[in-house]
């Protein structure tokens, strides 16, 4: 008998994964949202979650929804899981607070803050080449020039910017179910695999870098020996992909509403806002995983225990009970803190300063130069199981 008196979770015999609905997940998304808190995926055996209150609740409430069993579809901690655990994301309290703490220590605000020049100066090179050429693709000559020279060098680790979209492509394919796209990009990042491992290692981290101090941190006892490179490799695959998600969808909705261009333009503090707005609208990360620690109630639905449970972020950051007219780009909504982009609870994204600031930086020295962004072309998604990100985007930048 069920301690839990509350109706099963209704099924959804639908693929959030298919190629359909990762190209446009959004009438998917309305349909789980509508049928209830939580429905359960008959195709991968999970319940998704994409009403906000409820994708915030199992974020943040680890224990009735644990990050142990990790936050992708399979469960580490059982035979066949197709991911091996992050020393940070992985963790709930009381060891998790720990081992954030530390990371905390080194990527304090005030830390950041002495990047902020380098980020600057980096961003009026990139924008000062995207003005002159004119025609270009946002997403590599913008999103990727920038994000792919400026967070490595923090980091301080040397790689080809080909072999960190990869090894980010196959990271956010994990994520989600074990199916073709996992087999396609494992095959072509099969030769890097070794490079990979090796990467991590201390002795490829630059000196200066963050890379170092978490060795340095493993050192002094702040972690477990051994985590540092698995450390190493969190940053590398949370920091990189995301962010040039968050840059190119900025970009997108800017060159498609020139009514919201011109407020930023007007107004540049509203850069932030912009960039908030965007995450919300297209979550770069658009679910994580928990597990139920056992048989729980979510809004009013009850679902097993032992399960994998995903809280779709990008479900939840348009769900009209939470958002005014969630489907239209605002750039004066107030958004901070109140979108599940970053999550929310223990694990709310640790590098969330860092990625503003890279956004404020390349964003505004873009808009400093240009009078108008105009779409050239049709944008193209790239289809990543759990990244919401942009192929290309092509525009025409009109300077000032
Ligand atoms: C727009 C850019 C970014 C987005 C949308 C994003 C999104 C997220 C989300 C949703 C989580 C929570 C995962 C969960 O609930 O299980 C998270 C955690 C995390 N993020 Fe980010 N992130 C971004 C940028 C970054 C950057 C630049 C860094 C690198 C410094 C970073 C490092 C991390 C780490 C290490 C965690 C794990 C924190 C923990 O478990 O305590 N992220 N991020």
């Amino acid at each position: 008998m069920s301690a839990i008196l509350a109706p099963d979770a209704p099924v959804l015999d639908e693929d959030p994964f298919s190629d359909e609905n990762i190209a446009n997940p959004y009438p998917f998304f309305e349909r789980m949202r509508e049928l209830a808190p939580a429905v359960f995926i008959a195709p991968h055996g999970y319940y998704a979650v994409g009403r906000h209150q409820e994708a915030g609740i199992v974020a943040s409430d680890y224990a009735r929804f644990t990050t142990e069993g990790g936050v992708g579809m399979s469960d580490i901690r059982k035979p066949g899981a197709w991911r091996t655990r992050s020393p940070i994301a992985e963790l709930d309290p009381p060891e998790h607070t720990r081992v954030r703490a530390a990371l905390q220590k080194i990527l304090s605000p005030l830390v950041i803050k002495t990047w902020k020049e380098k980020f600057a100066h980096r961003a009026e090179d990139v924008a000062e080449r995207v003005v002159a050429k004119g025609n270009i693709d946002g997403v590599a000559d913008i999103a990727e020039a920038f994000v792919l020279d400026v967070f490595p060098s923090v980091l301080g680790i040397n790689v080809p910017p080909e072999r960190i979209k990869l090894t980010g492509e196959l990271n956010f394919n994990q994520i989600g179910p074990n199916n073709e796209r996992v087999a396609r990009t494992l095959e072509r990042a099969g030769p890097i695999m070794d490079w990979y491992q090796q990467v991590l290692q201390r002795e490829y981290m630059l000196p200066g870098g963050f890379g170092e101090k978490i060795y340095l941190a493993e050192d002094a006892g702040d972690f477990d020996k051994g985590t540092a490179p698995l450390h190493v490799r969190t940053f590398f695959r949370a920091g990189v992909d995301t962010t040039i998600a968050g840059i190119g969808s900025t970009l997108k909705l800017l060159s498609e509403h020139p009514d919201q261009l011109a407020k930023v333009q007007a107004n540049p503090a509203l850069i932030k806002g912009a960039f908030e707005e965007a995450l919300r609208m297209e979550s770069p990360a658009q679910v994580m995983f928990r597990t139920t620690t056992g048989e729980v109630e979510l809004g009013g639905v009850r679902l097993r225990a032992d399960t994998k449970v995903g809280y779709h972020m990008g479900a939840a950051n348009r769900d009209p009970r939470q958002w005014k007219d969630p489907d239209r780009f605002d750039v004066t909504r107030q958004t901070t803190g109140v979108h599940r982009a970053f999550g929310v609870g223990a694990h709310v994204c640790i590098g969330q300063m860092i990625a503003r600031l890279e956004a404020e930086c390349i964003l505004g020295a873009v808009l400093r130069r240009v009078r108008r962004i105009e779409p050239a072309g049709p944008a193209q998604w790239r289809p990543v199981n759990t990244l919401r990100t942009l192929d290309v985007l092509p525009l025409t930048l009109v300077g000032a």
